[in-house]
């Protein structure tokens, strides 16, 4: 026996190398994209000051301030101050602040009475991770204040303490239990407002009969609310940004919905909702982004949604909609999220919308009924049906991955390659070995 010349020793390396090349080619063609999801940040204006004055800080404020730990060393109106925590205005012969953000307290801070006293001039006052606990607030500062916010703070909040700032145009309450008979005692008397967010918060009760009409942000999601949306909120003509989202509200949308024309982002997810998407919704021309997803909504879904301009993100997934999605595939491309699956008897029309678009629904039969059984949840992404893809695994907020194919074509090419190669070395081995 001759060993086989130097020539076809080299040869599982080349086939090693050839595979190699092969599979990271496979891998660079599949880039996964991912965006990340648009988080909503509510905005907190700071009143603007003239940092010309020359004067500085009323003497019993840096006091005050003293008190809170926030350092006075250097002049807290000097603009910007260290995390904006303090802007002054600009009167004379002191200035006095008119915003104070106190965040990440050391855990001995404790609010006194008399340094608060001291600081009615604040119009903005927000705290964000303080443990500190509330104190009943000096008369005149309740009043003064415009804005307040509370994130991680405060330890827990009643819905009386929270009522006495009458004057509030802006009020966010944010991680931090609140414990009220009902949203009504703390928005009762708060006729200015304009914005609220009272989120993740166990605030209980339903929803109050009557808003104040200038309201133009209402975030109260990831609550124990109960009950159904009052026709009375659909009176607020100047709201744009709803999210009752992660509640336990039921009933239907009401048909008034409608009425709510300056509407552009709305959540009613993870609710208990029924019936059907109210007709009415087609008169609101700004939506930008609807999320009515984890209802039991029921109905089908309303073509008017295609004729929205600004549309950007449209969320009906795990409800109980049926029949052909009225939609085709460019107004689908459009969106950066669009998402129906979850609904068993919804399906899509195989000559308007390509399989390939993974909407994680059956196609229709030519009746308009889905076709096979709609992916389950639980099965994971498996091969034979191409029609079927399961993007209920929640936030990829993308639905433009069309990448999944390549990785199986190339790994077969690469096979099919291999294949020939060891096909063609057992040939020239057969035919030394032969001749
Ligand atoms: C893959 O991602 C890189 C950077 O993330 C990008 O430059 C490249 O164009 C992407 N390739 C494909 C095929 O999408
Ligand atoms: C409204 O929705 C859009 C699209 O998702 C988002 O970019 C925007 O930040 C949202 N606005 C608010 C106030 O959350
Ligand atoms: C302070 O406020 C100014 C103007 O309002 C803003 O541009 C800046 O980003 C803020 N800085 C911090 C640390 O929040
Ligand atoms: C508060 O702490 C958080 C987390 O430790 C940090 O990201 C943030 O910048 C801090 N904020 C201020 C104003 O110090
Ligand atoms: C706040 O409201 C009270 C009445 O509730 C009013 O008398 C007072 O002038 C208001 N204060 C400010 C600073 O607007
Ligand atoms: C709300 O209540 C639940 C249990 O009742 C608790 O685990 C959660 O921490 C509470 N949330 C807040 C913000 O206190
Ligand atoms: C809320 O307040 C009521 C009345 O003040 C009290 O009975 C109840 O125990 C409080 N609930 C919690 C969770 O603290
Ligand atoms: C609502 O806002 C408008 C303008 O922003 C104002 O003229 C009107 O007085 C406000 N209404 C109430 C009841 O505050
Ligand atoms: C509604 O609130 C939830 C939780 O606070 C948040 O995750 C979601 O993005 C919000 N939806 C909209 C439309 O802003
Ligand atoms: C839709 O839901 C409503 C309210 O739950 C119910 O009355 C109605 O019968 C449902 N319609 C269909 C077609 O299931
Ligand atoms: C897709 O639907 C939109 C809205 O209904 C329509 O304006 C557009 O012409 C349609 N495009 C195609 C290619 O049919
Ligand atoms: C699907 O679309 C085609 C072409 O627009 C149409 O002729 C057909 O009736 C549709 N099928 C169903 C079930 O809606």
């Amino acid at each position: 026996m001759k060993p086989p010349p130097p020539s076809l020793n080299s040869l599982p390396l080349f086939l090693f190398l050839l595979l190699s090349a092969v599979i990271s080619a496979a891998t660079t063609t599949t880039n996964a994209t991912s965006k990340l999801p648009p988080t909503p940040s509510p905005t907190t204006e700071t009143p603007s000051s003239s940092s010309s004055s020359s004067s500085t800080l009323d003497p019993k404020q840096i006091e005050a301030l003293e008190s809170l730990n926030i350092p006075t060393a250097r002049d807290p109106c000097i603009q910007p101050s260290p995390h904006n925590a303090t802007v002054c205005d600009s009167s004379k012969p002191f200035r006095h602040l008119v915003s104070l953000h106190l965040s990440n307290c050391s855990a001995d801070l404790s609010l006194s009475f008399t340094a608060l006293k001291s600081l009615s001039s604040v119009h903005s006052l927000s705290f964000t991770n303080c443990h500190t606990y509330p104190i009943r607030f000096p008369y005149d500062l309740s009043l003064s204040l415009t804005s307040f916010t509370c994130i991680r703070s405060l330890r827990r909040l009643t819905g009386v303490w929270l009522s006495r700032f009458v004057n509030l145009t802006d009020l966010t309450v944010s991680f931090t239990p609140v414990n009220t008979s009902g949203l009504y005692v703390i928005l009762g008397n708060m006729h200015k407002l304009k914005t609220v967010t009272i989120s993740h918060a166990n605030l209980t009760g339903s929803l109050p009969r009557h808003l104040h009409l200038n309201l133009t942000q209402v975030d109260l999601s990831d609550n124990k609310l109960k009950g159904n949306i009052p026709t009375s909120l659909t009176l607020l003509e100047d709201l744009e940004y709803l999210n009752l989202s992660s509640n336990g509200l039921n009933g239907e949308i009401p048909t008034e919905f409608g009425d709510l024309i300056s509407l552009k982002n709305l959540s009613l997810a993870s609710n208990s909702f029924s019936g059907s998407i109210p007709d009415s919704i087609s008169a609101i021309p700004g939506f930008v982004h609807v999320d009515l997803s984890n209802n039991q909504l029921n109905g089908t879904v309303p073509r008017f949604f295609s004729q929205l301009k600004g549309l950007k993100v449209l969320n009906l997934e795990n409800n109980e909609l049926h029949g052909v999605l009225p939609f085709n595939a460019s107004f689908i491309k459009k969106l950066a999220v669009f998402k129906v699956g979850g609904n068993s008897n919804l399906c899509y029309n195989h000559s308007v919308l390509s399989s390939k678009m993974k909407l994680g629904i059956a196609r229709c039969d030519k009746h308009g009924l889905p076709m096979s059984p709609p992916p389950s949840k639980e099965s994971s992404g498996d091969s034979d049906s191409s029609d079927y893809e399961d993007d209920s695994a929640d936030d990829t907020s993308e639905n433009k991955e069309h990448h999944h194919g390549p990785n199986k074509v190339v790994l077969g090419v690469a096979i099919g390659l291999s294949s020939i190669v060891f096909l063609i070395v057992f040939l020239v081995l057969l035919s030394k070995w032969c001749g």
